[in-house]
């Protein structure tokens, strides 16, 4: 049995299976809604039941709260269907313009970079052709079934020869798969994917300047879309604020340095909360969110481009809206949830 959704205003419709969440579906159909988590703790596919009736599985207080509920939103996530249904969402041009593949890849290089972060280089098989938008993510689906997301850090266009893809992890103690990343994990391991997935990347149908914002591993897809901006001359002028607790965290701050300095549309700010005083940093200080604030207190004509821990996600989205006048159609976001956030208060 399947049930049909509608998208308003795109006017798009596609067929859900029984049970099956809206999301899962229309990224099965080709259909670009917006998401992150894909598991009810970001927020980022609130969307507003039009027509219908929706089943809600688990999902965060923070993501979707009753009120919310009760007065008609859902979480595409995790909303199955119990009739058609309409549901009124923004959607992405260029989300479902890729195939969504699995596939093998191997662990060609794994590189501590910082002391709780590893830079990982995964070789895709000769026969597959993983295309994505710069910014987008994959997931590795481990033994358990559980699955585990980490944003591409290199442009499609800087795939290589032979195709590899850069990804960037933080450990995080206790962690289901970190753990295994930086303890028993060798080069040359399989590991099982699947990609592209995602809406965070640049909108190009836009010529406003743009915010990026990252803070610790929230770096990658940055990188990502800014080498994307340099194989496509793209002139947009684009400030790179980047936020860690100290100075050995940048884990690529040369590698942003050189960015900004072959980039004239480029800048960089970066911005340390927790310096010791032998790191001898006299850049920036304090929460990255709130030194953006301070250079652009007026964020109306901007487009922000945000990622990292949901903590900074949520601060830049709300105090950019409310203080700095930020439309919340510019606001773009992946907050790097984990089970942690899923399982938490
Ligand atoms: C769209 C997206 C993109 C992402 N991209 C990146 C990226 O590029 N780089 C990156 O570093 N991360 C990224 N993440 C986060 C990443 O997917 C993982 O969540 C993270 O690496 C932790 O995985 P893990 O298996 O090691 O830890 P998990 O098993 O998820 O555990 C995380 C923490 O929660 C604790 N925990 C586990 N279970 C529970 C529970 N039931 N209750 C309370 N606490 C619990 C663990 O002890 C641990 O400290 C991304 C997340 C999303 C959603
Ligand atoms: S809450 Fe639905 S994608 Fe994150």
């Amino acid at each position: 049995m399947t049930f049909r959704v509608t998208v308003q205003p795109a006017g798009v419709s596609f067929d859900v299976a029984r049970d099956e969440p809206i999301l899962a579906a229309a990224i099965r159909s080709g259909i670009g809604l917006p998401y992150g988590c894909r598991d009810g703790a970001c927020g980022s596919c609130k969307s507003r039941l039009v027509e219908g009736r929706v089943i809600h599985g688990a999902h965060q207080h923070k993501a979707l709260s009753e009120a919310e509920e009760a007065a008609g939103w859902i979480l595409t996530c995790c909303a199955a269907p119990q009739t058609d249904c309409v549901v009124q969402a923004r959607t992405v041009a260029g989300a479902g313009e890729y195939p969504v593949l699995k596939m093998p890849a191997r662990v060609a290089s794994l590189a501590r970079v910082a002391p709780d972060v590893m830079l990982m280089k995964l070789q895709l098989p000769a026969n597959v052709q993983l295309k994505y938008r710069a910014g987008q993510y994959v997931e590795f689906i481990l033994r358990d079934g559980a699955r585990r997301s980490y944003s591409m850090a290199n442009a499609p266009e800087r795939l290589g020869n032979p195709p590899m893809i850069e990804l960037h992890l933080r450990h995080m103690p206790g962690g289901k798969f970190t753990d295994h990343v930086f303890g028993a994990m060798k080069e040359k391991e399989i590991l099982r994917m699947e990609g592209p997935l995602g809406s965070f990347f640049l909108r190009e149908d836009s010529d406003k300047p743009i915010v990026l914002l990252a803070s610790g591993t929230g770096f990658a897809p940055v990188k990502a879309i800014i080498e994307h901006m340099q194989a496509q001359d793209i002139g947009r002028p684009a400030m790179l604020y980047w936020g860690c607790r100290r100075k050995a965290d940048l884990y690529l701050h040369r590698w942003a340095l050189e960015a900004a300095a072959s980039m004239p549309n480029l800048s960089y700010v970066p911005v340390l909360s927790d310096a010791p005083p032998e790191d001898a940093w006299n850049g920036r200080t304090g929460f990255v969110h709130e030194a953006v604030m301070t250079d652009r207190p007026d964020l109306s004509g901007h487009e922000v481009y945000a990622c990292g821990t949901p903590a900074m996600v949520d601060a830049a989205k709300r105090d950019f809206s409310t203080r700095c006048g930020l439309p919340a159609d510019a606001f773009y976001a992946d907050s790097f949830t984990s089970e942690a956030d899923k399982h938490g208060p």
